[in-house]
C-alpha cells in the first residue's frame, strides 16, 4: 500500500484530503503542528525517517494573508523554512513531495488565464513566502508536484462560502467585491485533483482549481441563487474594502481540465451541506 504523510492535516484542506486518500486506497499518516512542527528540523527528520512515506503532501502553511503583511518573519519561518525542512528530507530520501501553492504567486496583471509556465511576481508577503516555498521544492527535490490552487472553501475552515451564508443570517444586503477575478475551488475537488496527479502525471507545476472564473460578487450570487436565499448583493470595488494585503485583480489559472467547472463543484458542496444540516 502506498504510504502518504500529510502535513497540516487539521487544516481546511487536510481534513477533507486525508479521508479521500484513505478511500482511494492510500495508507495515511496525519501530522499537525503538535506531532510535527515543520519549522523544527529535528521533528521533521525524526517523523519522516520513522514513517518513511512514499509521498508527502505538504498542506501546512501560514495562511492568514492579511496578517502576513505585518508578520513577515513568522510567515517566512513557516512557509519558507518549514517547506525547506520538508523538501530537504523528501529530496534526500527520494520521497515524492506534493507542495500546495497559491494563485497569489501571480501579480494579476494578465488579462487571460495564467498557465503554470507564466511569470510569477507576488504582490503580498503571503504570496512571496509561498513562492519561495515553491523554489525550495524545485531546488531540493527531483520528484515533486507543485500544486497551485485558489479561493479554497470546504467544510472545515473559515472561507468565503461560510462567511457569506453566516452574514446572510443577519443582513439582507451585502456589499461584495466585483473587481477581483479568480477560480473558486472546493477542497474535495482539489483532493481529487491531487490524486489524479499522483496516478501518473509527470512531475512538475500544475494549477488545480475550479475551471472557469468569477468575481467574489459572482461567487456570492451563485451561492445565494443555489440556496434560494433572498439577499440583495451590491457590487463594490476593492478600494471600498481596504485590506492590509494587496490582492491580484486577476488570478484566473488554466487547470488543464483537472477539475470541474467551479459552479458544478459549488452546487455539490452546498447540497451536501444541506444534507448534513438535515441529518443533525
Ligand atoms: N485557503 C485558501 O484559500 C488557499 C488558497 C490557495 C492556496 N492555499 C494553500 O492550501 C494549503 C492548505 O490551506 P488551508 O486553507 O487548508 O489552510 P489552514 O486551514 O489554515 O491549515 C493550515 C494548517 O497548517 C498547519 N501549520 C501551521 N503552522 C505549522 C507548523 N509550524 N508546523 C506544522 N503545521 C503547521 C496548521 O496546523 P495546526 O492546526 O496543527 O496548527 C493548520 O492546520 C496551504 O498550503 C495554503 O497556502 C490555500
Amino acid at each position: 500500500m502506498t504510504k502518504v504523510l500529510v502535513t497540516g492535516s487539521n487544516g481546511m484542506l487536510g481534513q477533507d484530503l486525508c479521508p479521500i486518500l484513505e478511500d482511494s486506497g492510500y495508507e495515511v499518516v496525519e501530522t499537525n503542528s503538535s506531532s510535527m512542527d515543520i519549522t523544527n528540523t529535528d521533528a521533521v527528520k525524526n517523523v519522516i525517517e520513522k514513517e518513511m512515506p512514499d509521498i508527502v503532501i505538504h498542506c501546512a502553511a501560514y495562511t492568514n494573508v492579511d496578517m502576513a503583511e505585518n508578520d513577515l518573519k513568522t510567515a517566512e519561518f513557516i512557509n519558507v523554512t518549514g517547506t525547506e525542512n520538508i523538501a530537504e528530507y523528501c529530496g534526500k530520501l527520494g520521497i515524492t513531495i506534493v507542495y500546495i501553492s497559491t494563485d497569489y504567486v501571480f501579480d494579476g496583471t494578465k488579462s487571460e488565464p495564467y498557465t503554470p509556465q507564466d511569470r510569477t511576481n507576488p504582490i503580498n508577503n503571503y504570496g512571496m513566502t509561498k513562492y519561495e516555498g515553491e523554489e525550495a521544492v524545485r531546488s531540493l527535490c527531483e520528484k515533486y508536484y507543485i500544486v497551485r490552487t485558489s479561493w479554497l472553501y470546504g467544510h472545515h475552515g473559515k472561507n468565503f462560502v461560510e462567511t457569506m451564508l453566516n452574514l446572510a443570517k443577519t443582513q439582507k444586503e451585502l456589499k461584495v467585491v466585483n473587481d477581483q477575478i479568480g477560480c473558486p475551488t472546493w477542497t474535495v475537488e482539489l483532493a481529487n485533483g491531487i490524486i489524479k496527479l499522483l496516478n501518473g502525471k509527470p512531475y512538475g507545476t500544475y494549477h488545480v482549481c475550479g475551471s472557469g472564473a468569477t468575481s467574489w460578487y459572482g461567487f456570492a450570487e451563485e451561492i445565494f441563487a443555489h440556496v434560494k436565499e433572498k439577499v440583495s448583493l451590491i457590487p463594490c470595488t476593492t478600494s471600498e474594502f481596504p485590506r492590509p494585503a494587496k490582492r491580484p485583480s486577476y488570478s484566473v489559472m488554466l487547470n488543464g481540465g483537472i477539475c470541474r467547472n467551479w459552479k458544478l463543484a459549488l452546487r455539490d458542496y452546498l447540497d451536501l451541506r444541506v444534507d448534513e444540516e438535515d441529518a443533525e
